[in-house]
């Protein structure tokens, strides 16, 4: 089966998982990251090698003040608590959004994770946090401007591979396959860029209900999609495609 070689997935429905429950929202997000730790686990197991999650965007500020503070206090908790299992399972972790903002706190224990896993290889994990894929396009703009204006870089020259170059995701691969469940079918500022030729998936299944069963389903239907890029059907996989 062809396996997408990188995973995006936006995390959502936590709160309507609460109400459906009658319980407060916190409850959704904690065991929303029980599932993302399981939604690790199976990836690497299947041989995924990138799996990209939207944790926490830059409008999620906007939130209740003692929403926010419980997804930093759960962030916080996992970093230290779980980042030992994740390494003990070859998984390398690193954070992309815009890190000035974050709280030395926060940073801190997110540099840490960087390093202690740096040489992990079974799969990464890229963890968005304080990120919107409009502030990545913005931050690459800033910095190719920089690169004209030192004469580095002649405009001619900002191809799609330069613009690539200069996201926060340069190092990876773009996703293949994008999920994103309880139903709602929007980018909502994630990889704006990355995602153009991605498969789009969509569940109405809450983030803390979506297992492994459900992730097979999300990669089988990424099997069954015909990746054209463009192209006609009849060019796909002849010789001169
Ligand atoms: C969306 O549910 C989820 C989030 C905004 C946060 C995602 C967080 C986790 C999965 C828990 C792990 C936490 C961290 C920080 C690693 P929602 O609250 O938007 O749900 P709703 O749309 O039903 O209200």
């Amino acid at each position: 089966m062809d396996l997408p070689q990188h995973i995006a997935i936006i995390m959502d429905g936590n709160g309507r998982w609460s109400k459906d429950r009658a319980k407060p929202r916190h409850f959704g997000h904690k065991a929303g990251l029980e599932t993302l730790k399981t939604i690790i686990e199976v990836a690497a197991k299947r041989g995924v090698g990138y799996l990209t999650v939207f944790a926490f965007g830059i409008e999620n500020w906007l939130r209740p003040t003692d929403e926010v503070n419980y997804l930093m206090g759960l962030f916080l908790t996992a970093l230290r608590r779980d980042i030992g299992r994740l390494h003990q399972n070859g998984i390398r972790v690193q954070f992309i959004g815009n890190k000035q903002q974050v709280h030395a706190d926060l940073s801190i224990p997110m540099e840490e994770a960087e390093s202690l896993t740096q040489h992990n290889t079974k799969m990464t994990l890229i963890v968005a946090f304080n990120y919107s894929g409009r502030w990545d396009l913005q931050q690459a703009c800033q910095h190719l401007a920089q690169k004209v204006a030192a004469n580095e870089l002649t405009p001619a020259e900002i191809t799609d591979s330069i613009i690539s170059q200069h996201l926060s995701t340069a190092a990876w691969p773009d996703p293949d396959l994008f999920i994103r469940t309880s139903g709602e079918q929007r980018l909502s500022n994630f990889l704006l860029w990355q995602l153009s030729y991605a498969e789009l998936y969509f569940t109405n299944k809450h983030w803390p209900d979506f297992d492994e069963t459900e992730l097979d389903k999300a990669i089988a239907f990424y099997a069954s999609r015909e990746r054209r890029f463009g192209k006609i059907s009849e060019q796909i996989g002849s010789e001169d495609a």
